[in-house]
């Protein structure tokens, strides 16, 4: 079974102080977008989980969590091969670990065969941003990000993404906006916006004033970037992933041309769904 996982932009991303569960209840229109990760499953003699990528094959990895969870649910003896071609980049605020969690359970399911709705009720314990990540497309997040509402929305526009030269851990990016007192974040609007988006008068991040606080140099990272690319940047989750809109791919493909010292950059479309299925 080979299926493709998607990363995320979070467009909209307002965050609620934490709740009794620890967790901070959140409103986020989320949009899947082209830049995946292929994951591969197979019935095997043994288990193997191997990764190419820059993330090291750990029994902690999300996808490997996920087929796990699908295995135990079923009860099964079988054996596993799970390789994970890993290309969106981690720890950057694009879900491409929860991308990887829904890709496994989406490949584990079918493989097993297992009752409707397995998948979808084994998401959310993998990871906030996984129910989102089965679902895809375009979406308002609730909740702690069980709650989801498919919008139906056909984006006209492209994206490009830069992730700069470090990594930010999303809990301590939400440990930091609960020490800041939960501050809002900028909101971009009008012309900015692609005309699609045009509906949606909060188009902005809660935790940027966090993820800034955190990593100083992110703020002197967008500046830069927002100069190069002229227009407002909005960063994705709990960052450091920073977006913008173009009209097309070839302007955004120019875009991320223009980029220096990214440590990955993506130029592409939002696609409608959050996994793919290429082979069986
Ligand atoms: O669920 P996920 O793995 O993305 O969350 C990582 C960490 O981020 C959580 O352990 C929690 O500390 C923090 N978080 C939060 N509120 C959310 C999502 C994440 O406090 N809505």
């Amino acid at each position: 079974m080979i299926v493709d996982g998607f990363a995320k932009v979070n467009l909209s991303l307002r965050v609620r102080p934490r709740d009794d569960s620890g967790y901070h209840p959140l409103r986020s229109l989320v949009q899947s977008v082209g830049w995946s990760d292929r994951l591969t499953l197979l019935v095997a003699a043994d288990d193997a989980f191997t990764i190419d990528g820059d993330l090291p094959a750990e029994e902690d990895n999300l996808a490997w969590r996920a087929v796990e969870a699908v295995r135990t649910e079923a009860a099964t003896r079988s054996r596993w091969s799970l390789h994970l071609h890993k290309r969106i980049a981690v720890a950057a605020g694009l879900g491409g670990g929860s991308a990887d969690a829904a890709a496994g359970l989406v490949a584990a399911t079918r493989l097993l065969r297992t009752p409707a709705g397995t998948a979808e009720r084994l998401a959310p314990a993998l990871g906030s941003d996984v129910p989102f990540c089965l679902v895809g497309g375009t979406a308002w997040m609730e909740g702690r990000g069980e709650i989801l509402t498919t919008v139906p929305l056909r984006p006209d526009y492209a994206v490009a993404i830069a992730v700069p030269p470090f990594e930010l851990a999303t809990a301590a990016v939400y440990r930091h906006w609960d020490e800041m007192e939960g501050p809002t974040g900028p909101v971009i609007g009008g012309r900015s916006l692609p005309p699609s988006l045009r509906g949606f008068d909060d188009v902005g991040n809660d935790l940027l004033p966090a993820a800034l606080d955190v990593r100083p140099d992110l703020g002197d990272w967008m500046d830069d970037l927002a100069e190069r690319w002229d227009r407002p940047l909005l960063l994705s989750g709990s960052g450091p992933a920073c977006f913008a809109f173009f009209a097309d791919e070839e302007e955004a493909e120019s875009a991320v041309a223009a980029v220096q010292g990214a440590r990955a950059v993506w130029a592409g479309v939002p696609v409608a769904v959050g996994v793919r299925v290429v082979g069986e």
